[in-house]
C-alpha cells in the first residue's frame, strides 16, 4: 500500500496523493512514498508529471499535525529536512510538473504545489500557510518559495497572518495560473501536459533547468546557465528534426527524446 498512486496515460504520468481520510495530510510515509513514486518515473516515456490529491476536498491539508504534535526539536529538524529534500527533488526533477490543486492546499500542501512548475486549481481550492496558528513556521519550503512566487510583501502578509486565500485571489496574485470547475481541472491539466509533451523533451527539460538555476543567480551567471542549456540542445536528433522540419515546412513534427 502506498499513499501515492501512479497512473501513466501515454506520455503523461499522474501522481495522486492518496490519503483522503486525512485530507491527504503529509506524514513521513507520504513523503517516502512520493520519493519512491519519483524513483519509479520512466524518464524515457514520461514527458510531463501531474500531481493531484485523491478525493474532492483536498490536494493536501498540510503536514500531518498529529505526527508533529509531540516531536522534539531534533525530530522536527529531520522531518523538515526530509520534506524539503523530497520537495526540492520534485522542483528540480528533470521533467515538467503541473500541480492540479483540487481543494485545500494548506501548509505542506501549499508548499508541495509551489514545488511544482505550474499550478492549476479548482474553484473550491484554498491556499494558505496556517503554521503560525499552530506555533510553528512553514517547514517544507513555504518561507522561501511563496515570496519567490508572489513577492516578499504579499508572502509576509499571508504567512504572518495565516490568512487563507481562495482560488480567485490565488489567481490574481499569480500563485496559480488558471482556475477551473472541479470536473474540468484534471482534463485541463492533461490538456496542458499533452501540449507540453508534444514539444522536444530535451529542450523542455533544458528550459526548466535554466529557469530554476537562474532564479537564484546574478544575471551574468544566469546567462551562462542559459548558454549551457541552449548549446546542450544542439547536435541532438530532436534539434535537427525540429529545425529541418521548419525549413521543410513540415507540420506536427514528432520528437523522439534523443
Ligand atoms: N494533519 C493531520 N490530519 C489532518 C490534517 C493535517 N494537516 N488536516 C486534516 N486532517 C484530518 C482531520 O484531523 C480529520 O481527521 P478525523 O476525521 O480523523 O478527525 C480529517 O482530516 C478531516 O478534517 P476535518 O478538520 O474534520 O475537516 P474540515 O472540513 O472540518 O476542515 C480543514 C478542513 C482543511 C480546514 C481542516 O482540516 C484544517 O484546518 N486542517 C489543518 C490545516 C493546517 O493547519 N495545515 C498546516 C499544517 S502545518
Amino acid at each position: 500500500m502506498s499513499f501515492v498512486t501512479s497512473h501513466q496515460e501515454g506520455s503523461i504520468l499522474t501522481l495522486t496523493l492518496d490519503r483522503p481520510q486525512a485530507l491527504n495530510a503529509l506524514n513521513g510515509q507520504v513523503l517516502e512514498d512520493l520519493d519512491e513514486a519519483l524513483n519509479g518515473v520512466d524518464r524515457n516515456t514520461v514527458r510531463c508529471l501531474i500531481l493531484t490529491g485523491a478525493g474532492d476536498r483536498a490536494f493536501a491539508a498540510g503536514a500531518d499535525i498529529a505526527a508533529m504534535a509531540n516531536m522534539t526539536e531534533d525530530q522536527a529538524a529531520a522531518f523538515s529536512r526530509r520534506g524539503n529534500e523530497v520537495f526540492r527533488r520534485l522542483e528540480t526533477f528533470p521533467l515538467p510538473t503541473i500541480a492540479a490543486v483540487n481543494g485545500y492546499a494548506l501548509g505542506g500542501g501549499c508548499e508541495l504545489a509551489m514545488a511544482c512548475d505550474i499550478r492549476l486549481c479548482s474553484e473550491n481550492a484554498v491556499f494558505g500557510q496556517p503554521e503560525v496558528t499552530l506555533g510553528i513556521t512553514p517547514g517544507f519550503g513555504g518561507t522561501q518559495r511563496l515570496m519567490r512566487l508572489v513577492g516578499m510583501g504579499k508572502a509576509k502578509e499571508l504567512i504572518f497572518s495565516a490568512r487563507n486565500v481562495k482560488a480567485p485571489e490565488a489567481l490574481e496574485m499569480g500563485l496559480v495560473n488558471a482556475v477551473y470547475a472541479p470536473e474540468e481541472l484534471l482534463p485541463a491539466a492533461k490538456q496542458l501536459a499533452a501540449r507540453i509533451a508534444r514539444n522536444a523533451p530535451i529542450a523542455v527539460r533544458a528550459c526548466k533547468a535554466a529557469m530554476n538555476e537562474g532564479t537564484d543567480l546574478g544575471m551574468d551567471e544566469a546567462m551562462a546557465a542559459e548558454v549551457r542549456e541552449f548549446s546542450g540542445c544542439f547536435e541532438t536528433e530532436d534539434q535537427k528534426r525540429g529545425m529541418q522540419g521548419f525549413l521543410n515546412k513540415q507540420k506536427n513534427i514528432g520528437f523522439e527524446n534523443k
